[in-house]
């Protein structure tokens, strides 16, 4: 493949380094449910979920930098319809992912709790309120749906053109 249709190293570092941290932080959560409220693995896992998340949203500064400096490969050749709906499903895995630290970060701070992450206790920079808690929580746990659906969708899309069209679009990533 030419080499000017893969992303950057930085882009491709990036992408993949953000993908292991997601799913870091996705399996803590799931993980952290099995086991009894005030528990230490509880608590642990729920830290481990706030420090991947954070990471997450740090990277994703970088990576939206590196896509404004470095150069994009064109759009897969193909259909215009396809084309715009893999643009469109990227721009809203990049708000996604900047949303739900987001999201998460104001759920905790507004349930007047100090965000756990890093092996660091970052202050408090809101005051409670329960409500704001729960609608924050609620639109996170409702977005990590969104990321369920979307995520699956981008991969196996990019499994459906490496195994079935065998057209070198993951490569681009690789
Ligand atoms: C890419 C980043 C993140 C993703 C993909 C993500 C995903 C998730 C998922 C899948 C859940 C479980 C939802 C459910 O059980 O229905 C969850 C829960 C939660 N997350 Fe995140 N999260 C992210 C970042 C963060 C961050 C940075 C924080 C806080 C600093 C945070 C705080 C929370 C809280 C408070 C809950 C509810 C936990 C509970 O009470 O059960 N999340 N998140
Ligand atoms: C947290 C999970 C993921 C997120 C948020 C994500 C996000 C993105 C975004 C936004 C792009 C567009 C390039 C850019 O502007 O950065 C992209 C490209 C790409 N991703 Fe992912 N991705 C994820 C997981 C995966 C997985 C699991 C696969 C493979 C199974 C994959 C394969 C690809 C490929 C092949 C491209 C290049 C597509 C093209 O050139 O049009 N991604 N990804």
């Amino acid at each position: 493949m030419n080499a000017d249709l893969r992303y950057t190293f930085a882009m491709r570092t990036l992408h993949w380094l953000i993908f292991l941290l997601a799913l870091f932080a996705v399996s803590a959560i799931e993980v952290h449910d099995l086991f009894p409220k005030g528990s230490l693995a509880r608590t642990i896992l729920f830290e481990i979920h706030q420090s991947a998340g954070l990471s997450v949203f740090a990277l994703m500064v970088l990576r939206l930098l590196a896509r404004l400096v470095t150069n994009i490969p064109p759009p897969v050749p193909g259909p215009r319809l396809l084309q715009r709906i893999a643009g469109l499903t990227h721009g809203i895995l990049y708000l996604l992912m900047f949303a739900m630290p987001v999201l998460g970060v104001l759920a905790v701070a507004w349930a007047g709790e100090p965000i756990e992450a890093i092996g660091m206790t970052l202050p408090l920079f809101l005051g409670k309120n329960d409500g704001l808690a729960l609608l924050a929580k609620d639109i996170h746990e409702s977005g990590a749906t969104l990321v369920y659906i979307f995520v699956g969708l981008h991969a196996a899309a990019a499994l459906w053109h490496q195994f079935v069209m065998k057209d070198g679009v993951l490569r681009r990533m690789l």
